[in-house]
């Protein structure tokens, strides 16, 4: 059988999960797909940094994108993030070169998604992003694939684990924002920019991005309502919290009768409900669909493994011979304004 051959770019938390995945399970996933899953070719900044995995049976390429091109990758898998640069670039060059893409990079996606999916389907290959919206849980496959027969009327979710952290953490401990932050800081949660994570942007990007999927529009990052916690004070909650709620950084996407809405903003949720529950890093998506009701999702948003786990998924598909398109339905389908369904009704 013909191996699926890996060139993962980016060996960080993320890439450096898939890795261990791929070494310590290899028979298991060639038996669920039936083809050995091989890393070809790695490539990151620095070729000597100790990344704790033995990466010497595989090639080395210092320029992500080149090893986007090479014959031995089937699947380019972009692990480097970034909103442009050599991941927009490499994700460019691999379907040019009728290679799948394989992605965690909300921020590209949010940004360039519907130019991206285009230039795939056009070549007829897949971009599949699975652990760019809330890590290890399967929310893309869920919308995608569980809940196509359904007419989806709202998507919500708490999908930015350090800004649950920050707010649990200051009403359990009873600590300001700013000794919450410098906290998280010290315990490495925070992005290389920490106002993707405590602005807003960051989920913005996951919701912007589910909302493209639930509701057949182009993503509109651009169209998201972002307010981030920054603002948020002890007092705040601890009110909130004397009127049986709990604040969330919540993402609502919805169809209302102005067309489309997306917010992420800090919101009171009760208390007792299960994303008022939700505590410290985790995150939760709640999915509703006419025909399948309420769906609600919750599980680790980030993380080595978590987030691996879903990349796996994705070229596991690709192993399968799984052809999703990327949002869903084929990218030129999708409308720039969906307008809301009482107004076409
Ligand atoms: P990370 O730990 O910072 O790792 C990034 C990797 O990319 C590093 O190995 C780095 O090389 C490499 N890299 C960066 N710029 C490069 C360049 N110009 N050329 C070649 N290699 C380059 O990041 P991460 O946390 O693994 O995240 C990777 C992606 O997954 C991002 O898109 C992120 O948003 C997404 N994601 C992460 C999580 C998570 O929990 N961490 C969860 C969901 C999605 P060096 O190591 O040599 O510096
Ligand atoms: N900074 C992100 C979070 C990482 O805290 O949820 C996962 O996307």
């Amino acid at each position: 059988t013909t191996p699926l051959r890996l060139g993962i770019a980016g060996l960080g938390t993320v890439g450096v999960g898939v890795v261990k995945i791929i070494q310590q399970r290899a028979n298991l996933l060639a038996a669920r797909t039936g083809r050995p899953i091989e890393i070809t070719c790695v490539s990151a900044r620095s070729r000597s940094k100790d990344r704790g995995v033995d990466l010497s049976a595989y090639g080395w390429e210092d320029d992500p994108v080149a090893m986007a091109k090479r014959d031995d990758v089937d699947v380019f898998v972009e692990l480097m993030g970034g909103e442009d640069g050599p991941a927009k670039a490499g994700t460019e060059a691999a379907i040019a070169a009728g290679k799948d893409v394989v992605t965690a990079n909300k921020a590209m996606l949010a940004v360039h998604g519907q130019e991206l999916a285009e230039l795939a389907e056009d070549a007829g290959q897949l971009i599949r992003f699975e652990a760019a919206v809330a890590g290890g849980i399967p929310v893309i496959k869920a919308l995608t694939e569980g809940l196509a027969g359904n007419q989806i009327d709202r998507v919500m979710g708490v999908m930015n684990g350090t800004c649950n952290y920050i707010l649990t953490r200051m009403e359990s401990a009873g600590l300001p924002y700013d000794e919450v932050f410098e906290e998280a800081n010290q315990l490495g949660y925070l992005e290389a920019d920490p106002n993707l994570d405590v602005g807003g942007i960051d989920a913005g990007h996951k919701l912007a991005l589910l909302s493209a999927i639930a509701f057949g529009t182009k993503v509109d990052f651009g169209g998201v309502e972002l307010e981030g916690i920054g603002q948020v004070t002890i007092e705040d909650i601890h009110q909130a919290a004397d009127m049986g709620f709990r604040i969330k950084l919540l993402g609502v996407a919805q169809l209302t009768g102005r067309g489309l809405e997306q917010r992420m903003t800090p919101c009171l949720v009760p208390a007792a409900s299960p994303l008022g529950q939700l505590e410290g890093g985790t995150n939760m998506v709640v999915l509703e669909g006419d025909a399948v009701g309420q769906i609600v999702l919750r599980g680790a948003g980030a993380g080595e493994g978590p987030t691996a786990s879903a990349v796996l998924s994705d070229v596991l598909d690709i192993a399968r011979g799984i052809r999703l398109s990327t949002f869903g339905q084929p990218a030129k389908g999708l409308e720039k304004m969906r307008r809301a369904r009482v107004d076409s009704a």
